[in-house]
Parts: C-alpha cells; sequence; structure tokens
C-alpha cells in the first residue's frame, strides 16, 4: 500500500503537503500547536516517514514508538539539534533538513535585528506613541552605528557568510570571524579569521550564527561578556544554548554590553515573567529568522520532497549526512 506519513502540525505551509497527498497516507496532528510528547508517540506508531519542526525531540524513544517501518524523519528546519542524528544513522533511518533556502530570510532578520537593537526601534517607537516625543533632541535615542564598527561573526556557514555580505554594504571597518575552519568564502567580503576571544574583544557587534553543538553550548557565558566591550552589541539568530541566559541578562542589568537583540532563547516560548522581557536594552523576537513567506513555503516543499525521496529508496535533495 501507500507509504504512512505523521504530520507533527496542521499548520504546515500547505504547498508541501500537498505534494505528499498525491503520494502518501498523511495523518496530521489536528492542532496549529506542537503536538503533545505522549500524542506524538502513540501517533507515530506505524509511520514509514515524519514530518517534523524544530519543536519535536526526535529521539530513541520517538524512534522506538515509531518502529520498525520507519525509513526518514524530514524538519522543516536547517537546525537539528532537536534530532539525535547518530541514533537515526544507528537504525539506518535518514534525514532531511532545510538548509540554503532559509539562508536570505535569515540573514534579512539578523540584519533587522542588528539595526533594531543598536538604533533601539522598539522603545522610540514607544516614546513616539507614550508622549515622550516632545521635540526632536539632539542626544535623545542615540546609538551605535555600523559605519566604522567591527563586526564579529561566530559560526561562518551559510547563514554567516550572508550576514557578512549584507553587513559589508553598511560601510564596516572590519569584518572578523570564528569558525572550527578557515572559510575561503570569507575573501569575498573580506573578512578576517580570529580567535573566539578576539570576537570578544575587538567587536563592536558580535552575532552569533553557528550551530547548537556540544562545542557552543553556552559559549556565550559570563567570562564571554565580561570580555566585550562595554559599548557592544550582541544578536543572537542561532539557538538560545549557545547562551547562558542569566549571564546575559546580569551583563544586560549591569551594562557589562550595551545590548542585546535575541531571536532564539531558553526556553522557547520565553516566559513572560522572563527579565529579559524588562530590559529596555534588550530586544526578543520570538524565533522568526526563516519567516519569510517564500522561505517557509520553499522549506515546506524541500521537506516534502525529502520524504518522497527517501521514501522511494533516491537522493533526498537535503539530506543531513
Ligand atoms: C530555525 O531555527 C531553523 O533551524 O530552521
Ligand atoms: C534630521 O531630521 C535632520 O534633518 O538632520
Amino acid at each position: 500500500g501507500k507509504y504512512q506519513v505523521y504530520v507533527t502540525r496542521s499548520d504546515m505551509p500547505q504547498c508541501g503537503i500537498e505534494l505528499l497527498k498525491k503520494q502518501c497516507d498523511l495523518k496530521v496532528w489536528e492542532q496549529a500547536s506542537p503536538c503533545p510528547r505522549q500524542e506524538l508517540l502513540k501517533h507515530v506508531a506505524g509511520a514509514n516517514g515524519i514530518y517534523c519542526s524544530l519543536t519535536d525531540k526526535i529521539d530513541k524513544e520517538l524512534l522506538d514508538a515509531a518502529g520498525a517501518g520507519l525509513k526518514v524523519v524530514a524538519t522543516i528546519s536547517v537546525g537539528h539539534d532537536h534530532i539525535d542524528v547518530q541514533e537515526c544513522k544507528k537504525r539506518g533511518i535518514r534525514i532531511g533538513y532545510t538548509p540554503d533556502v532559509l539562508t536570505d530570510a535569515t540573514a534579512e532578520l539578523t540584519l533587522a535585528l542588528l539595526l533594531s537593537t543598536s538604533r533601539r526601534l522598539p522603545e522610540a517607537q514607544n516614546e513616539a506613541r507614550t508622549g515622550g516625543w516632545v521635540s526632536w533632541a539632539p542626544t535623545w535615542m542615540t546609538g551605535p552605528g555600523l559605519a566604522g564598527a567591527t563586526v564579529g561573526i561566530v559560526g561562518f556557514g551559510r547563514i554567516g557568510q550572508a550576514v557578512a555580505r549584507r553587513v559589508k554594504s553598511f560601510n564596516t571597518a572590519k569584518i572578523i570571524y570564528f569558525n572550527r575552519s578557515a572559510r575561503p568564502e570569507a575573501e569575498e567580503v573580506g573578512a578576517i579569521k580570529v580567535t573566539f576571544d578576539e570576537i570578544l574583544t575587538q567587536s563592536d557587534f558580535v552575532i552569533c550564527c553557528c550551530a547548537l553543538v556540544p562545542e557552543t553550548k553556552e559559549i556565550f557565558n559570563k567570562t564571554a561578556f565580561e570580555k566585550m566591550k562595554r559599548t557592544a552589541i550582541f544578536v543572537n539568530t542561532s539557538r538560545g544554548g549557545t547562551v547562558d541566559q542569566d549571564a546575559l541578562i546580569e551583563a544586560l542589568q549591569n551594562n557589562t554590553i550595551r545590548a542585546a537583540g535575541l531571536d532564539v532563547t531558553t526556553p522557547e516560548p520565553l516566559p513572560l515573567d522572563s527579565p529579559l522581557f524588562k530590559l529596555k536594552n534588550c530586544i526578543v523576537l520570538p524565533h522568526i529568522g526563516s519567516a519569510s513567506i517564500e522561505a517557509r513555503n520553499t522549506m515546506s516543499e524541500l521537506t516534502a520532497q525529502n520524504i518522497l525521496a527517501a521514501l522511494n529508496d533516491t537522493k533526498m535533495p537535503a539530506e543531513l549526512k
């Protein structure tokens, strides 16, 4: 019979779902919210493919619950820290993800966050709306510009490079990056490879674009923030887990650094009583890095194509190896 595919929420962009429907029997979690764990464990039983997102933990327990017929897990994300990759490999389960198609969207959002944090856009809009705008004022609502600045990028993969290309157009003085290996693409934008310490001590803007892996877990800790310039702005569009969030809160409260712009936090969603929401020098966005309409549609199609290719034992367009 037809292959069974489980889709973990009802509001996945429909273009991908339509592709799957033509060839597979779909079972879809009926709500536009993450499928609760116990439900998920029940519903994946017997699935040959799982179409999931970064809010679904794909671990040993879930793979066991799915059973021996599972051939592929495809996530509508480029990040895959929610998937036990080793365990999938051990079982011969192929993994699909969505690199490239969200690079521009995520780089755009990174720049938006960088500019709105440094130029204090939410704070300024709030002043305008609440009577704080009494006249044009020469030193009011000022913040550091990108022109002439040193920008440090941690993680110089697809997204880090796309951020570097955009940042360069703002007449920055210097772009430096930290990455495990040197990247030939850096030459194109004149980005220079430095140590993590040099990123911290030299950058006016520190941008985190690296994957969350054991080596990057909480690399932005108390020591790191203390090494940054007191005028530094920190932006994170990768994963909240790269940051010791309590240390960041303290650094923002004590003006150890000037400001932070975060698209990712720990946990997600960030609880309303988080001190981060009370800080004027912090912007928190609800993990919308890839949320351009085009990117999300393409991500959904790619996720579907990954599943179809794996079920048909052919080359997946974006397989995590
Ligand atoms: C989003 O965070 C993604 O990993 O695609
Ligand atoms: C500001 O609005 C200016 O004209 O400089």
